[in-house]
Parts: C-alpha cells; sequence; structure tokens
C-alpha cells in the first residue's frame, strides 16, 4: 500500500510546532500530502514534549491508543520525534512493538528516509547530536502545507541550551548551544516578507544567548554571528516585517543594548516573556538560575522606562525541593511587583538525569497544588485588572482567523500578544494576516474585545 498522506500530532513548545513545521516542509518536498486529519493518514508522526512529567507520560498513552490505529489500516506507519524521543531513544521502539521509527531533535533531515525505510519493514532510530550548521537548513513550511498566504512565522535563531537551571531536562534533549549565522536569518526573514509574512517570532532556547559563545571568544565576526541586539536591529531593517518577536530570553543575557532595542526599533513588540520561574533568591540560587530576584526586576524596570506599554509575560515553577512558605510568598510578591500581564505556573516535576531530582525536601502534591492555585488566581485578577486598564485604548491587530466566540467575530494580536476579538460588520469583512486599526472597548479575562477605529 501507498503511505503518502500523513499528520502530524504536536505537544510543547513553540519550538516543536516550528519543528513539525520543518518535517512537514520535508515530507511535501518528498512527495507527501498533508492529510485531512488522522483519521485520514497513512503516516502518523508525534512530535513530543518531556519537558515535565505529564508531559511524557502524555506520549505513552497516546502509542497505546495508536494500536488501533494502525490495525485499521495495514501499511500505516507510526514515528515519534521530539524531545522524549531524544531522552528515550531506540528504547521506545522496543517497548511499544507498533512504532517504526524514532528521530531525535537534531534529526529532522532524516525523517522522509526512515519513512521509506518504515515502508520496507525497518524499525530505525536516529537520536545521534548533530552539532554542525547543516542542521538549520531546513525547508520552513508552513504545518499542513494548505493553500493560502501566511502572514506570521517563526525563525529559528539558536537552538540547544547550555544554561543546566537545575530542573530542567531542555540541555540533555536539545543539547548544546548553536547560533545561526546572521546572513541565514536575514535571508529567511527577508524571503518570508516577499512572500507576504508581516510578522516574525525569533526561536531559541535561550534566544537572547544568541551568538554569545562567539561574541565571547571573539569570533563572531568568523562564524558570522553577532550579538542579539544588533541582529534584531538588523532585522528591523527587512522591509515589509511589521512585528518582531522572540522567545524565550534568560534574564542573565537581557543587556542593555538589548532594553535599548525595545527603545530605538520600531517593529520589535512591546511584549516580552521574561522567564523569572521564583521570586526567592534561595530558590533562584538552588535552581541555578545565575541572577537574583533584584537582577530580575531591574531588567523590568529598565525595561519599562524604554517602553511605558510594555508587557511582560514570565514562567514560575511552585514546589521547587525546599520551597518554603515565605519562599513562595516571595514568588506572589514577585508576580505583583513585576506586573505580569500573564505567566505560565507549574508544579515542580522531577526530571530524570537532572541535579534537583535528587534534592532533600519534597514539597507535599497537595501542598504544591495550593500554591499553584493561588499564584494562578493572583495572576488571573492582574491579568483582567490589565486588561481593563486598556479598555479606550488605540492599538493594531494583526487578524489569525474566526475567533473561538463564534463566526460574528474574527481574533488576532495587538502588539502587547494579547488576544482581541473584533466584531465583524456585515459589509466590511475581515480576512486572516489583515492589520487592524481598532479601539478597544471591552476587557474579559482572557481577551479584550475591540470595534475597527
Ligand atoms: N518542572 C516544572 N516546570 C518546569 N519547567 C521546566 N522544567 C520544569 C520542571 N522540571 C517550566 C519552566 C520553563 C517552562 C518552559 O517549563 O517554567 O520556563
Ligand atoms: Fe531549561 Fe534553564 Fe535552559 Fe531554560 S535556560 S531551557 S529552563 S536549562
Amino acid at each position: 500500500m501507498e503511505t503518502r498522506r500523513f499528520a502530524i500530532r504536536t505537544y510543547g513548545c513553540q519550538m516543536n510546532v516550528h519543528d513539525s513545521e520543518k518535517v512537514s516542509g520535508l515530507l511535501l518536498e518528498s512527495g507527501f500530502t498533508p492529510a485531512g486529519d488522522e483519521a485520514d493518514a497513512d503516516v502518523l508522526i508525534i512530535n513530543t514534549c518531556s519537558i515535565r512529567d505529564k508531559a511524557e507520560h502524555q506520549l505513552y498513552s497516546d502509542l497505546g491508543r495508536l494500536r488501533e490505529w494502525k490495525a485499521e489500516r495495514p501499511g500505516r506507519i507510526v514515528g515519534v520525534g521530539g524531545c522524549v524521543a531524544q531522552q528515550v531513544g531506540a528504547r521506545l521502539l522496543k517497548r511499544f512493538p507498533g512504532l517504526d521509527f524514532v528521530f531525535g531533535t537534531h534529526n529532522l533531515r532524516h525523517v522522509p528516509g526512515m519513512l521509506a525505510r518504515a515502508a520496507e519493514g525497518a524499525r530505525t532510530a536516529r537520536v545521534d547530536e548533530d552539532r554542525s550548521l547543516a542542521r538549520f537548513d531546513l525547508p520552513s513550511g508552513r504545518a499542513g502545507g494548505g493553500p493560502g498566504r501566511r502572514w506570521k512565522a517563526f525563525v529559528t535563531v539558536m537552538e540547544g541550551c547550555d544554561m543546566f537551571c537545575s530542573f530542567c531536562i531542555v540541555p540533555s534533549t536539545r543539547g548544546r548551544e548553536i547560533s545561526r549565522p546572521a546572513a541565514e536569518i536575514i535571508r529567511e526573514v527577508r524571503a518570508l516578507a516577499e512572500e507576504g509574512v508581516l510578522e516574525v517570532t525569533l526561536l531559541g532556547q535561550t534566544v537572547n544567548a544568541y551568538g554569545r559563545h562567539d561574541v565571547r571568544r571573539g569570533r563572531a565576526r568568523s562564524e558570522g554571528t553577532m550579538p542579539f541586539a544588533e541582529l534584531l536591529a538588523r532585522l528591523d531593517e527587512v522591509p515589509g516585517i511589521e512585528r518582531i518577536r522572540y522567545t524565550s530570553p534568560h534574564p542573565l543575557f537581557f543587556d542593555a543594548d538589548l532594553i535599548r532595542a525595545h527603545r530605538e526599533l520600531g517593529s520589535l513588540c512591546p511584549h516580552v516573556h521574561l522567564p523569572v520561574q521564583s521570586g526567592s533568591d534561595r530558590i533562584l540560587a538552588a535552581m541555578r538560575r545565575r541572577y537574583t530576584r533584584g537582577a530580575y526586576l531591574e531588567i523590568v524596570a529598565a525595561l519599562r522606562r524604554a517602553r511605558a506599554d510594555l508587557s511582560l509575560t514570565s514562567d514560575l515553577i511552585v514546589g521547587f525541593p525546599g520551597e518554603t512558605r515565605q519562599d513562595f510568598e516571595d514568588t506572589l510578591a514577585l508576580v505583583r511587583e513585576a506586573g505580569f500581564v500573564d505567566s505560565f505556573s507549574f508544579k515542580y516535576s522531577p526530571r530524570p538525569g537532572t541535579p534537583a531530582r535528587g534534592m532533600e525536601g519534597e514539597v507535599p502534591p497537595e501542598e504544591a497544588q495550593a500554591r499553584l492555585r493561588a499564584l494562578q488566581s493572583l495572576q488571573k485578577e492582574q491579568t483582567l485588572a490589565y486588561h481593563r486598564g486598556r479598555v479606550g485604548e488605540r492599538t493594531q491587530v494583526l487578524i489569525d482567523g474566526e475567533s473561538r466566540r463564534g463566526p460574528e467575530q474574527v481574533s488576532g494580536r495587538d502588539p502587547q500578544n494579547r488576544v482581541v476579538n473584533l466584531e465583524v460588520e456585515g459589509d466590511r469583512p475581515i480576512g486572516p494576516g489583515s492589520l487592524v486599526p481598532v479601539r478597544i472597548r471591552a476587557a474579559t479575562p482572557h481577551s479584550l474585545l475591540a470595534a475597527v477605529a
């Protein structure tokens, strides 16, 4: 049987979403076509996340259920990629007899070949680390490969992480830091702009560490990299690019030049997602975050001086080993003081091979759950207050498509990255990809409501 229609199921961060787009691009180049949905597919690829225990277990339950999917149509193929694949490797093939191939985070380019071998009955795994720049040389095709123009795109600028925060599995699933030459990034962004893309999001595990090893060793020129703020300035000059975002930066590399870039570059959005993880110096040290609460708040103050309209969002972990009630109170106080517009918060989850896993002082699960709830309810209030404060403002929305609230509204993002819903007036249809001037009329907990201005 021909196995020609593919579907990709993606978990995890934006880097994973973009990796799925790249795999999709490779498969399109190899003559595969996107399936309407998984029921219709001959090939299913699962792009996995292992940041927390729960994410990893998702894969095991998915693979259990896929036995039926495979049995429905002989010749169907299942491949697993991403961070769990990188972490567990060929052992996945042993554990799941129905699984056909496994590819690690540096082996996207091998997917078409592995698929061809799987069609001949060979089960393969490739999870070696590729430290060459060749691994960036992949199509940035849109996921699904569907027709139509795209107006937003991800662009990888660096990959890997050398920070080794004590709780985090990423340095082992994504490997060492490696930065792409600036000329290639600029070329990619120019090509996207020519295609009609208005907004680019630069991606990297610690995106503002871009080029830092080369800069430090005096090799930026020969390696073709440059300081991150300089890269932003070069991209700001690309005609047609209206909005530049980047995610996720690390506070340690948030230097004065990057803050100045927020003051000076017209297309750099007034939104920064800056993971803080904890508001307690003791816990930050145990997490090996390499900054203090005070240093973090100084960055926030400088950013606000540079851009009064800045929206700041963050990631937080509660229940890290040894976290006392007071440490947690310090985190709540920091959330207020930094004025996070939104945040993702998680219960600490011990990960294999990380130093925090062996640390003493486990926080009882009920206590961790209660802290998570308290933190999230504080954030909810703060988000709503921020939204209310923006009522009456004029801004611009880049439309993504129909709103979740129904076809009478379209939905998009403002420069601060908030979701904005817009009433559609009968005679004035608003297509995806339009940049629309609006006035904000009302606030809800999760979004803003606006009218065309
Ligand atoms: N447990 C809980 N949360 C984690 N994160 C990373 N590792 C863990 C872990 N072991 C969170 C951090 C990070 C986000 C992507 O996931 O907050 O910023
Ligand atoms: Fe993980 Fe820390 Fe690297 Fe972020 S900086 S990916 S939290 S090790």
